[in-house]
């Protein structure tokens, strides 16, 4: 993994404290003159300092955690409700972290090892029984708890409150490079998986304290990216570091996933106070007014560097990814819901509604592809320079790949989002995520996003395969691997990011499957992955064509695979919880649409164009 934060800081000893003191914000915030808070760590009985003194020149928030540890960033952020004083205290239970060349790693318990080897015994025992009359009850119990005790595991605490899971959580690895942080993607499965389970409270510290890190003082080659801002991973360290020091990449996905997760904490929980406080809903507006700010752009869709989201190393996705677009379109439309209307906000809501419209007009009719489609594009005219081109984006025909005219079904039935759109340039591989967020967001319409599913049942043996679900697909091979990646040696074809297999992508194909009323399609797949996750030791990904092998470089108790298990099953057994965190179409929003083009030009957006719109 590679686009995450890494924040150093100052070193803590046990037994430490932390603080959160407020003091004058850097720049003041265009809603409220408010006030930041600061966080450290202080080892008062060691140092002998004075506990109030703010030891460091710039403003720094540290992540402690009841381990000797801190993650330094600035903050910018009303934290009311963290403005108290609060003393983290040895905790006897702490005895059990082990904190190994300077990483935070809680063992796996004895007892448990001891159950994984009676389960592997099972499963070496007579895999295929299993595999043809299906895991008895027994069994799917054990492997549920055996997942609920290894993400329970994997909770980082901040000041003795759980804030977070780390990436991954294996005992036996020696090099958790940077799985040992919390991930904001990764936190989501897991926060669902706590929320349908009633337990609120990591979550609802989890939105608080990244909200902390929102606008911290960043800087990379000497440039300052915009407010709103939010890091990708945050992380708890554990050993002494120079002061100061830090360093970063950063990754835009962040902050769509938090307005996700706080849609979604309110929607479960039904504590919608927490998006109603003041600094709660100046971060929702600092994230949508970054994302929403002019560029040199000519698309509705947002431009993002290559590995800017899930997939975060060198792929070819630089542009306008499906997957950051609908990323964006859930965010907009969470924020929307959120965004408490009144003078100051009332122009930011109408750009959120104008924007949304225009990404779901540009996304349906663009970036859609089914056999008839690819037809026309492979028989397009080129060179087309008028406003009325049929070819908008000038796709020289020779980019329909073969491999994409023997793989599309006949059907007009079956159809997907293409990877990515720009001038002379159309990303025909499928992107797993992305298409299913344009299901579960309803950015795709009602027929669209009904044909991605029966696309993914027709091409289940490529798409599932041993293990649901393939990142993308295909492969990019030869020179395409060489060029494209960078000769990325962990982005082999069929590998990692490059056509590998994620299990934690089942949850959000059952939330689609949930969505489009084919839940049984998701139970076959969460079926299919039950019966391999545990016995191999919850991987990050698979690879192969058909998902075969654990991943070359997989990470093992990978927290979001555990999480994504869960919250799959939590969902198929709650639909009503399901049905919260989806989307369904909204006429109201394609009707404020101003216009859409069409192939006879212009046409004027009514609500009897948005309703044909939405039969595509
Ligand atoms: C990998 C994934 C990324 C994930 C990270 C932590 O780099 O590509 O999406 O956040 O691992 O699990």
């Amino acid at each position: 993994m590679m686009n995450a934060i890494a924040f150093l800081g100052n070193s803590t000893m046990r037994p430490s404290k932390c603080l959160l003191r407020a003091f004058t914000r850097l720049s003041p915030s265009r809603d409220t003159a408010f006030q930041s808070h600061h966080s450290r760590c202080i080892n008062q009985n060691i140092n002998n300092q004075d506990p109030y003194r703010i030891t460091k020149l710039r403003n720094v928030v540290q992540f402690c955690t009841n381990r000797p540890s801190s993650v330094t960033t600035q903050v910018a952020s009303e934290a009311r409700n963290l403005s108290a004083s609060r003393t983290c205290t040895k905790d006897p239970t702490l005895d059990k972290i082990i904190a190994k060349n300077g990483l935070n790693v809680k063992p796996l318990t004895v007892e448990r090892l001891e159950e994984d080897e009676k389960d592997e015994e099972v499963v070496n025992g007579d895999v295929r029984n299993i595999d043809k009359d299906g895991l008895e009850n027994v069994r799917r119990k054990e492997i549920e708890e055996e997942a609920w005790r290894l993400l329970r595991q994997s909770v980082v605490t901040y000041c003795d409150s759980p804030v977070g899971t780390m990436a991954a959580n294996d005992p036996t690895d020696t090099a958790p490079l940077n799985y040992d942080q919390v991930f904001v993607r990764d936190f989501v499965p897991s926060a669902l998986a706590f929320l349908m389970k009633g337990e609120g409270e990591i979550v609802r510290n989890f939105l608080l304290y990244t909200l902390q890190l929102q606008s911290w003082e960043k800087t990379v080659d000497c440039y300052s990216p915009g407010q709103g801002l939010m890091p990708a991973s945050f992380k708890v360290r554990t050993s002494p570091l120079e002061e100061d020091k830090f360093e970063e990449v950063l990754d835009p996905d962040f902050g769509l996933w938090w307005i996700i997760l706080l849609r979604a904490y309110g929607k479960i929980t039904g504590d919608y106070s927490l998006q109603e406080r003041v600094d709660v809903q100046t971060g929702i507006k600092m994230i949508a007014n970054l994302c929403l700010a002019d560029g040199f752009d000519m698309f509705p869709t947002l431009l993002v560097t290559d590995g800017s989201c899930m997939i975060d190393r060198r792929m070819g996705i630089h542009g306008h990814p499906l997957e950051i677009q609908a990323l964006f379109y859930s965010a907009l439309r969470s924020s929307r819901e959120m965004i408490t209307i009144n003078d100051s906000s009332k122009n930011l809501v109408r750009t959120i509604n104008n924007r949304l419209s225009a990404i779901s007009f540009h996304i349906r009719e663009n970036y859609w592809v089914d056999k008839g489609k690819i037809n026309e594009i492979y028989r397009y005219k080129t060179e087309e320079y008028s406003t009325d081109a049929t070819n908008k984006f000038n796709i020289y025909p020779d980019q329909v790949s073969p491999w994409l005219m023997d793989w599309i079904p006949e059907s007009h039935r079956c159809g997907f989002l293409v990877g990515n759109l720009q001038p002379a340039h159309m990303d025909f591989r499928f992107f797993t995520l992305g298409n299913l967020w344009s299901i579960i967001s309803s950015l795709g319409t009602p027929r669209q996003n009904q044909a991605i599913l029966n696309l993914i049942e027709e091409k289940w043996d490529d798409l599932i395969g041993h293990m649901p679900l393939k990142i993308c697909f295909p492969a990019l091979e030869s020179s395409e691997w060489h060029i494209i990646t960078g000769s990325d040696p962990k982005n082999t074809p069929w590998s990692y990011h490059n056509g590998g297999s994620w299990p934690t992508l089942l949850w959000q194909f059952t939330l689609a499957c949930m969505k489009m009323g084919r839940p049984e399609l998701a139970e076959k797949a969460v079926t299919l992955a039950e019966k391999r996750l545990q016995a191999d030791r919850w991987p990050e990904y698979y690879d192969t064509r058909y998902g075969k092998f654990i991943g070359k470089k997989s990470r093992l108790y990978q927290t979001w695979t555990i999480a994504g298990f869960l919250t799959a099953k939590q969902l198929l057994q709650n639909p009503e919880m399901a049905s919260s965190l989806f989307w369904e179409e909204d006429l109201e929003l394609l009707e404020t649409c101003v216009c859409v083009l069409t192939k006879s030009g212009r046409k004027s957006c009514s609500r009897a164009a948005a309703k044909s719109q939405i039969l595509i």
